[in-house]
Protein backbone atom coordinates (compact mmCIF):
# COMPACT_ATOMS: atom_id res chain seq x y z
CA UNK A 1 0.00 0.00 0.00
CA UNK A 2 1.22 3.27 -0.92
CA UNK A 3 0.84 5.97 1.78
CA UNK A 4 2.27 8.65 -0.41
CA UNK A 5 0.16 12.37 -0.20
CA UNK A 6 0.40 15.51 -1.90
CA UNK A 7 -0.88 16.75 -5.24
CA UNK A 8 1.34 14.99 -8.01
CA UNK A 9 -0.57 16.07 -11.17
CA UNK A 10 2.29 18.95 -11.86
CA UNK A 11 5.52 20.21 -10.91
CA UNK A 12 5.45 22.87 -8.26
CA UNK A 13 6.41 26.31 -9.89
CA UNK A 14 6.89 29.81 -8.96
CA UNK A 15 3.53 30.28 -9.82
CA UNK A 16 2.10 27.30 -8.07
CA UNK A 17 3.40 28.73 -4.72
CA UNK A 18 1.51 31.97 -5.51
CA UNK A 19 -1.26 30.05 -6.57
CA UNK A 20 -1.52 28.22 -2.66
CA UNK A 21 -1.30 30.97 -1.12
CA UNK A 22 -4.19 32.37 -3.00
CA UNK A 23 -6.26 29.34 -2.57
CA UNK A 24 -5.13 28.92 1.37
CA UNK A 25 -3.37 25.84 0.87
CA UNK A 26 -0.51 25.25 3.10
CA UNK A 27 2.57 24.69 1.10
CA UNK A 28 5.13 22.02 2.76
CA UNK A 29 8.75 22.44 2.32
CA UNK A 30 11.60 20.81 3.67
CA UNK A 31 15.18 20.81 3.08
CA UNK A 32 17.42 18.13 1.08
CA UNK A 33 21.05 17.35 0.54
CA UNK A 34 21.32 14.71 -0.81
CA UNK A 35 20.18 11.84 -3.52
CA UNK A 36 18.47 10.00 -0.92
CA UNK A 37 16.65 12.06 1.41
CA UNK A 38 15.72 14.50 -1.92
CA UNK A 39 14.00 11.31 -3.69
CA UNK A 40 12.20 10.76 -0.27
CA UNK A 41 10.67 14.44 0.05
CA UNK A 42 9.88 14.29 -3.72
CA UNK A 43 8.00 11.59 -3.62
CA UNK A 44 6.41 12.12 -0.43
CA UNK A 45 4.67 15.36 -1.94
CA UNK A 46 6.89 18.05 -0.56
CA UNK A 47 6.32 20.96 -2.22
CA UNK A 48 9.69 23.12 -1.96
CA UNK A 49 12.95 21.60 -1.00
CA UNK A 50 15.39 23.69 0.10
CA UNK A 51 18.94 22.98 -0.25
CA UNK A 52 19.85 24.81 2.72
CA UNK A 53 23.16 26.05 4.04
CA UNK A 54 22.04 24.25 7.06
CA UNK A 55 24.30 21.25 5.46
CA UNK A 56 26.99 23.17 7.00
CA UNK A 57 25.91 21.89 10.60
CA UNK A 58 23.84 18.78 9.67
CA UNK A 59 25.42 17.10 7.22
CA UNK A 60 30.02 18.33 7.39
CA UNK A 61 29.56 18.88 10.79
CA UNK A 62 30.67 22.46 11.42
CA UNK A 63 28.98 24.12 14.30
CA UNK A 64 27.52 27.02 12.15
CA UNK A 65 26.78 27.83 8.78
CA UNK A 66 29.23 30.30 7.67
CA UNK A 67 32.00 28.12 6.77
CA UNK A 68 29.96 25.90 3.80
CA UNK A 69 31.49 27.49 0.39
CA UNK A 70 29.96 27.64 -3.02
CA UNK A 71 31.65 24.52 -4.34
CA UNK A 72 30.18 22.27 -1.37
CA UNK A 73 26.56 24.09 -2.18
CA UNK A 74 26.97 23.14 -6.11
CA UNK A 75 27.91 19.64 -5.16
CA UNK A 76 25.21 18.78 -2.98
CA UNK A 77 22.14 20.80 -5.03
CA UNK A 78 23.69 18.44 -7.95
CA UNK A 79 22.84 15.41 -6.23
CA UNK A 80 19.83 16.60 -5.20
CA UNK A 81 18.33 18.14 -8.64
CA UNK A 82 19.35 14.39 -9.98
CA UNK A 83 16.30 12.57 -7.45
CA UNK A 84 13.51 15.73 -7.86
CA UNK A 85 10.83 15.75 -10.22
CA UNK A 86 7.84 17.54 -9.31
CA UNK A 87 9.32 19.72 -5.95
CA UNK A 88 10.52 23.81 -6.63
CA UNK A 89 14.11 23.66 -5.85
CA UNK A 90 15.80 26.13 -3.96
CA UNK A 91 19.25 26.48 -3.32
CA UNK A 92 20.81 28.84 -0.43
CA UNK A 93 23.43 31.30 -1.29
CA UNK A 94 26.18 30.50 1.20
CA UNK A 95 27.80 33.23 3.38
CA UNK A 96 29.83 35.06 1.57
CA UNK A 97 28.79 34.43 -2.05
CA UNK A 98 26.64 37.40 -2.31
CA UNK A 99 28.06 39.85 0.18
CA UNK A 100 31.05 40.90 -1.41
CA UNK A 101 29.90 42.66 -4.96
CA UNK A 102 26.76 42.57 -7.48
CA UNK A 103 28.98 41.40 -9.99
CA UNK A 104 29.53 38.24 -8.05
CA UNK A 105 26.48 37.96 -6.62
CA UNK A 106 25.60 37.65 -10.03
CA UNK A 107 27.57 34.72 -11.39
CA UNK A 108 27.02 32.49 -8.05
CA UNK A 109 23.16 32.98 -8.33
CA UNK A 110 23.94 32.14 -11.73
CA UNK A 111 25.96 28.95 -11.14
CA UNK A 112 23.17 27.64 -8.84
CA UNK A 113 20.91 27.75 -11.81
CA UNK A 114 23.67 26.59 -14.51
CA UNK A 115 25.67 24.14 -12.79
CA UNK A 116 23.33 22.75 -10.15
CA UNK A 117 19.54 23.03 -11.83
CA UNK A 118 18.13 25.53 -8.66
CA UNK A 119 15.14 26.90 -9.71
CA UNK A 120 15.72 29.74 -7.40
CA UNK A 121 18.33 30.85 -4.94
CA UNK A 122 17.38 31.85 -1.61
CA UNK A 123 19.32 34.92 0.30
CA UNK A 124 19.37 36.33 3.84
CA UNK A 125 18.19 39.74 4.91
CA UNK A 126 15.92 42.66 4.34
CA UNK A 127 16.02 45.89 2.60
CA UNK A 128 19.66 46.25 2.86
CA UNK A 129 19.69 42.75 0.58
CA UNK A 130 16.58 44.49 -2.10
CA UNK A 131 18.79 45.86 -4.54
CA UNK A 132 20.87 43.37 -4.78
CA UNK A 133 17.58 40.82 -5.31
CA UNK A 134 15.94 43.17 -7.62
CA UNK A 135 19.31 42.40 -10.11
CA UNK A 136 19.32 38.64 -9.56
CA UNK A 137 15.50 38.76 -10.44
CA UNK A 138 16.21 40.85 -13.72
CA UNK A 139 18.72 38.00 -14.26
CA UNK A 140 15.72 35.75 -14.66
CA UNK A 141 16.57 34.03 -11.24
CA UNK A 142 13.48 33.62 -8.56
CA UNK A 143 14.96 34.40 -5.42
CA UNK A 144 13.33 33.17 -2.08
CA UNK A 145 13.84 35.50 0.77
CA UNK A 146 14.26 35.11 4.45
CA UNK A 147 14.11 37.51 7.05
CA UNK A 148 14.34 37.35 11.19
CA UNK A 149 16.74 34.60 12.71
CA UNK A 150 19.13 34.66 9.51
CA UNK A 151 21.89 32.39 10.58
CA UNK A 152 24.37 34.09 8.55
CA UNK A 153 23.67 36.89 10.71
CA UNK A 154 25.34 35.29 13.60
CA UNK A 155 27.82 37.29 14.99
CA UNK A 156 26.18 40.78 14.49
CA UNK A 157 22.82 39.35 16.22
CA UNK A 158 25.03 37.98 19.01
CA UNK A 159 23.62 34.21 19.17
CA UNK A 160 20.95 32.59 17.38
CA UNK A 161 17.85 34.43 19.08
CA UNK A 162 14.19 34.52 18.41
CA UNK A 163 14.22 37.95 16.68
CA UNK A 164 11.10 41.14 16.37
CA UNK A 165 10.50 41.14 19.82
CA UNK A 166 10.35 45.19 20.46
CA UNK A 167 8.01 47.60 18.50
CA UNK A 168 11.42 48.60 16.52
CA UNK A 169 11.95 45.20 15.77
CA UNK A 170 8.68 44.22 14.55
CA UNK A 171 8.66 47.47 12.56
CA UNK A 172 12.03 46.56 11.16
CA UNK A 173 10.90 42.98 10.37
CA UNK A 174 7.52 44.84 8.56
CA UNK A 175 9.79 47.39 6.20
CA UNK A 176 11.77 44.49 5.36
CA UNK A 177 8.99 42.04 4.39
CA UNK A 178 7.32 44.76 2.10
CA UNK A 179 10.54 45.69 0.76
CA UNK A 180 11.04 41.98 -0.63
CA UNK A 181 7.72 41.68 -1.64
CA UNK A 182 7.37 44.78 -3.71
CA UNK A 183 11.12 43.75 -5.40
CA UNK A 184 9.27 40.21 -6.44
CA UNK A 185 10.40 36.94 -4.01
CA UNK A 186 9.18 34.14 -4.70
CA UNK A 187 8.48 33.44 -1.50
CA UNK A 188 9.88 34.58 1.86
CA UNK A 189 11.17 32.26 4.88
CA UNK A 190 10.64 33.54 8.26
CA UNK A 191 12.42 31.83 10.84
CA UNK A 192 12.56 32.56 14.25
CA UNK A 193 9.95 35.28 15.22
CA UNK A 194 6.95 35.71 17.22
CA UNK A 195 3.87 34.12 15.85
CA UNK A 196 1.64 37.69 16.44
CA UNK A 197 4.61 38.92 13.67
CA UNK A 198 4.50 36.24 11.31
CA UNK A 199 0.29 36.79 11.37
CA UNK A 200 1.03 40.33 10.38
CA UNK A 201 3.38 39.66 8.07
CA UNK A 202 1.98 36.65 5.93
CA UNK A 203 -1.31 39.18 5.74
CA UNK A 204 0.27 42.04 4.64
CA UNK A 205 2.42 40.37 1.82
CA UNK A 206 1.51 39.12 -1.47
CA UNK A 207 4.35 36.46 -1.43
CA UNK A 208 3.79 32.84 0.25
CA UNK A 209 5.55 33.15 3.92
CA UNK A 210 6.79 29.69 4.84
CA UNK A 211 7.86 29.71 8.43
CA UNK A 212 10.60 28.12 10.91
CA UNK A 213 9.88 28.47 14.43
CA UNK A 214 7.31 31.56 13.31
CA UNK A 215 4.17 29.89 14.14
CA UNK A 216 1.35 27.89 12.47
CA UNK A 217 0.46 31.05 10.52
CA UNK A 218 2.16 31.45 7.62
CA UNK A 219 1.69 29.97 4.30
CA UNK A 220 3.73 26.80 4.41
CA UNK A 221 5.92 25.58 6.76
CA UNK A 222 9.86 23.89 6.33
CA UNK A 223 12.14 22.28 8.66
CA UNK A 224 15.26 21.30 8.49
CA UNK A 225 15.42 17.34 7.04
CA UNK A 226 17.62 15.93 10.16
CA UNK A 227 15.40 17.46 12.97
CA UNK A 228 12.32 16.34 11.32
CA UNK A 229 13.58 12.59 11.20
CA UNK A 230 15.59 12.51 14.63
CA UNK A 231 19.21 12.48 13.10
CA UNK A 232 21.17 15.66 14.59
CA UNK A 233 22.73 15.15 18.26
CA UNK A 234 21.74 18.35 20.38
CA UNK A 235 18.39 18.88 22.14
CA UNK A 236 16.76 21.03 18.96
CA UNK A 237 14.98 24.25 19.43
CA UNK A 238 11.61 24.54 20.74
CA UNK A 239 9.90 24.68 16.96
CA UNK A 240 11.21 21.55 16.01
CA UNK A 241 9.11 18.62 15.96
CA UNK A 242 10.65 15.25 15.34
CA UNK A 243 8.19 12.62 13.22
CA UNK A 244 10.86 9.88 13.61
CA UNK A 245 13.72 8.75 15.39
CA UNK A 246 15.68 7.38 12.37
CA UNK A 247 18.88 8.09 14.45
CA UNK A 248 17.88 5.31 17.35
CA UNK A 249 16.87 2.81 14.17
CA UNK A 250 20.19 3.73 12.75
CA UNK A 251 22.18 3.27 15.33
CA UNK A 252 20.37 0.23 16.39
CA UNK A 253 21.01 -1.83 12.91
CA UNK A 254 24.10 -0.84 12.70
CA UNK A 255 24.86 -2.51 16.52
CA UNK A 256 22.77 -5.49 14.77
CA UNK A 257 25.26 -5.61 12.06
CA UNK A 258 28.28 -5.76 13.94
CA UNK A 259 27.06 -8.41 16.69
CA UNK A 260 26.02 -10.61 13.38
CA UNK A 261 29.62 -10.19 11.80
CA UNK A 262 31.52 -10.71 15.20
CA UNK A 263 29.12 -13.72 15.50
CA UNK A 264 29.88 -14.59 11.76
CA UNK A 265 26.06 -14.81 11.12
CA UNK A 266 26.47 -12.05 8.55
CA UNK A 267 27.23 -13.10 5.47
CA UNK A 268 25.14 -16.47 5.79
CA UNK A 269 25.64 -18.91 3.04
CA UNK A 270 22.88 -18.05 0.74
CA UNK A 271 24.59 -14.39 0.72
CA UNK A 272 27.14 -15.41 -0.73
CA UNK A 273 28.55 -17.09 -4.32
CA UNK A 274 29.37 -20.30 -5.49
CA UNK A 275 31.69 -21.79 -7.77
CA UNK A 276 30.10 -25.10 -9.84
CA UNK A 277 30.77 -27.99 -8.07
CA UNK A 278 32.92 -29.34 -11.08
CA UNK A 279 35.07 -25.89 -10.27
CA UNK A 280 34.93 -26.51 -6.53
CA UNK A 281 36.06 -30.11 -6.70
CA UNK A 282 38.86 -29.03 -9.41
CA UNK A 283 39.78 -26.45 -7.13
CA UNK A 284 40.28 -29.05 -4.09
CA UNK A 285 39.36 -32.34 -4.59
CA UNK A 286 39.71 -33.65 -1.16
CA UNK A 287 37.06 -30.96 0.19
CA UNK A 288 33.39 -31.77 -0.16
CA UNK A 289 31.38 -29.44 -2.15
CA UNK A 290 30.31 -26.24 0.28
CA UNK A 291 27.21 -25.73 -1.50
CA UNK A 292 25.67 -24.97 -4.94
CA UNK A 293 24.77 -26.37 -8.47
O1 LIG B 1 19.61 26.45 5.72
C1 LIG B 1 18.45 26.14 6.05
O2 LIG B 1 18.14 25.00 6.37
C2 LIG B 1 17.46 27.22 6.09
C3 LIG B 1 16.11 26.87 6.60
C4 LIG B 1 16.17 26.80 8.07
C5 LIG B 1 15.09 27.83 6.15
O3 LIG B 1 17.77 28.31 5.74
Amino acid sequence: MSITTGDFRQRITVQTLAEKKRKHEPIVSLTAYDYATAHLADEAGVDMILVGDSLAQVVLGYDSTLPVTMEEMLHHTRAVRRAVHRSFLVADMPFGSYHTGTRKALENAARFVKESGAEAVKIEGGISRVKLIRRIIEAEIPVVGHIGLTPQSVHRMGGYKVQGKTITAIDELLRDAAALDEAGVAALVLEGIPREVAVRITAEVATPTIGIGAGPDCDGQILVFHDLAGLTFNAPPKFVRRYCNAGELITSAIQSYGADVRSRAFPADEESYHLPRELQHALDPAEPAIQGK
